[in-house]
């Protein structure tokens, strides 16, 4: 039997009491948006999506077409369907409060739209990552600070991986749930449930180029792989970059690994290169339903109490037990 995304949440909110009527409207249509920037991104030069637009988002990053294009399209989905109060973007400086002519619900949507920009043009796996979180009760009128929740308070959490299939992986703390884009039928349907990860492996994901700027834990973890059968962990290991999160991260679901962009000497005063709220947070919380592991190096990622919108992180995740060696070498032991 197949079981379609929305009959998933249809029954999800009928048998599980925290799942709202109007968290599941806000994920039926975080869904459809998915679905439209999925087929904005396989028309391709067809499309006239590829390609710069010569813009820069606040993180100074110079945005792509289709940068712009995901970002319209999940503000317009979600603005006036009555079920949420603002939305965060990694491509808007501000918040983005539900305009006056719209009804406003209880929750808060943050999104990287587009996430692995620079592989959009070589034609290789991008994505769109979310964080759904709740207004407190005692806010009248929305600000950034109602925001600034740790990602431990999330209420759903997710992304859409825009591949060779388009594949959207939910959470609501109950687990991690993989839904495949069936593109004849126009629905996501269910293909994965209670997806676990392994607890080891001999697969490790980080941009070795940068290897010169990194921290001495980082460097001695990698070298240690580096060394395989010969070294201190007495088995050889295969390395992976893709250089968007959103597949790396699909990745290490599907079949373990682990996954590292930490701080390094490049730009000091940055804690990383991933934002916490639109990145690391949604992608930490799916790793940890999934029996993973997440953390900055040092403390575990959903615990950090955000102090900016945009503010960054170092982020170790994947198998457990190749992150929890990774956080004693940052910790000293
Ligand atoms: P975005 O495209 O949303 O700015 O995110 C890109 C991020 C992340 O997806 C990826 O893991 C990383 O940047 C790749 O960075 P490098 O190009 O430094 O390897
Ligand atoms: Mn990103
Ligand atoms: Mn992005």
């Amino acid at each position: 039997m197949t079981v379609s995304l929305s009959r998933f949440l249809v029954e999800q909110q009928r048998e599980k009491g925290h799942l709202t009527p109007e968290l599941r409207l806000l994920l039926e249509v975080v869904a459809r948006a998915c679905k439209s920037i999925s087929h904005v991104v396989n028309k391709g030069a067809l499309g006239e999506v590829l390609g710069s637009a010569e813009t820069e988002n606040v993180q100074g990053e110079v945005q792509k077409k289709l940068d712009i294009i995901a970002n319209d399209v999940l503000i317009e989905a979600n603005e006036w369907g009555g079920h949420l109060a603002a939305m965060a973007s990694e491509e808007m400086e501000s918040i983005y409060l539900v305009p006056h002519r719209y009804p406003k619900g209880e929750y808060l949507l943050l999104f990287d739209p587009l996430d692995g920009s620079s592989n959009i043009d070589v034609n290789v796996s991008i994505g769109t990552i979310f964080s759904v979180l709740k207004k407190p009760e005692d806010s009248l009128v929305v600000s950034e600070t109602d925001f600034l929740q740790p990602g431990s308070a999330q209420v759903a959490a997710g992304y859409c991986v825009y591949g060779p299939q388009t594949t959207l992986v939910l959470t609501l703390g109950e687990g991690v749930f993989m839904f495949t884009l069936d593109r004849e039928q126009g629905s996501f349907l269910l293909t994965r449930e209670h997806v676990q990860i392994p607890k080891d492996t001999k697969e490790f994901a980080i941009n070795m180029s940068n290897m010169r700027h990194w921290e001495a834990p980082v460097k001695r973890y990698i070298d240690e792989c580096l060394l395989g059968s010969e070294g201190p962990r007495g088995k050889d290991f295969n390395m992976r970059w893709i250089a968007s999160m959103v597949a790396d991260v699909h990745r290490i679901l599907t079949r373990g690994g682990v996954f590292m962009y930490p701080w390094d000497k490049r730009e000091p005063n940055k804690p990383g290169k991933l934002r916490l709220m639109y990145e690391a947070n949604p992608m930490s919380w799916l790793i940890e339903q999934a029996g993973g592991a997440s953390t900055n190096g040092r403390e575990r990622i959903l615990d950090i109490q955000p102090k900016t919108l945009h503010e960054r992180v170092s982020v170790v995740l994947g198998s457990k037990h190749e992150v929890e060696l990774l956080t004693q070498y940052h910790l000293g032991s």
